[in-house]
């Protein structure tokens, strides 16, 4: 079962959440006004029960895509955190008549490196074995600048603590084996918004500006002060920069 969180109402957004994460990193997300929220939990993340089949980038934006079915939405803007971004890449890929925009936000467009791709099934290994604590543990500090509070901290290990083991083994091994995107981004006649923080050591701002530029007619917004999660570190900055954006597409 897919835990969702659909609240509001007027233009749709999918927030799709990055790894080891849940929908809960859009959080203060919910107060933008003038949308339909729907934020799930990808397969065995947050609420969510663990995929019962082998998961990629295509099957989680399927499981997206169900939700929209399910509510008989036709489009939605696609907004994605790192993985989520990939996911978003997914659903371009296989159903590009439902991305009315994209919001892509601390994520690349590239595929793994084969060192980084051999290091994910490698963390795979180690977490069937001894749970994703480790994941959990090397992955905690990149996530916020050092200038973060402490509670901030504690709320993302929270929400981090809540992947299953099967959930994490799953998107790494998705991870590792998804395309790279790239060919992608000079076709894309879908508006884009690309959201960075500028301390953000996972996906750097140079993999957002070089998306940004692929992409006919995107915008980029560098924010000050945040690292991976820029949406939950800066969420009045982030949040302005999303209202400007769903200006421009009414
Ligand atoms: C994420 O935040 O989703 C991950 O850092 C993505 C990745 O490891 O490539």
């Amino acid at each position: 079962m897919t835990n969702l969180t659909d609240t509001g109402a007027g233009t749709p957004i999918v927030w799709i959440h990055g790894f080891p994460l849940a929908g809960s990193v859009f959080e203060n997300q919910l107060t933008i006004r003038g949308v339909r929220h729907l934020v799930p939990d990808l397969p065995g993340f947050g609420s969510s029960t663990p995929p019962s089949r082998s998961m990629s980038m295509e099957e989680y934006a399927r499981v997206a895509i169900e939700l929209l079915d399910e509510r008989r939405i036709e489009r939605a803007v696609f907004a994605g955190v790192s993985m989520g971004g990939y996911v978003c890449f997914s659903a371009v890929r296989i159903a590009p008549e439902r991305v009315a925009g994209l919001i892509l936000i601390d994520t690349r467009e590239t595929a793994d490196a084969p060192e980084a791709r051999k290091g994910r099934i490698d963390s795979a290994e180690v977490v069937k074995r001894e749970g994703t604590g480790s994941v959990v543990e090397s992955m905690l500090p990149k996530m916020l600048t050092p200038k973060a509070p402490d509670e901030l901290r504690v709320r993302v290990r929270e929400i981090m603590s809540s992947a299953s083991r099967a959930g994490t083994v799953e998107a790494l091994h998705a991870m590792a084996k998804r395309s790279d995107s790239s060919p992608l981004l000079p076709a894309l006649r879908i508006p884009t918004l690309v959201i960075v923080g500028s301390e953000d050591t996972i996906t750097p701002v140079a993999d957002s500006q070089r998306m940004a530029q692929a992409i006919p007619g995107a915008k980029l917004v560098v924010l000050e002060n945040a690292a991976h999660l820029s949406m939950m570190e800066q969420p009045e900055a982030f949040n302005a920069a999303v209202e400007g954006f769903l200006k421009s597409l009414r």
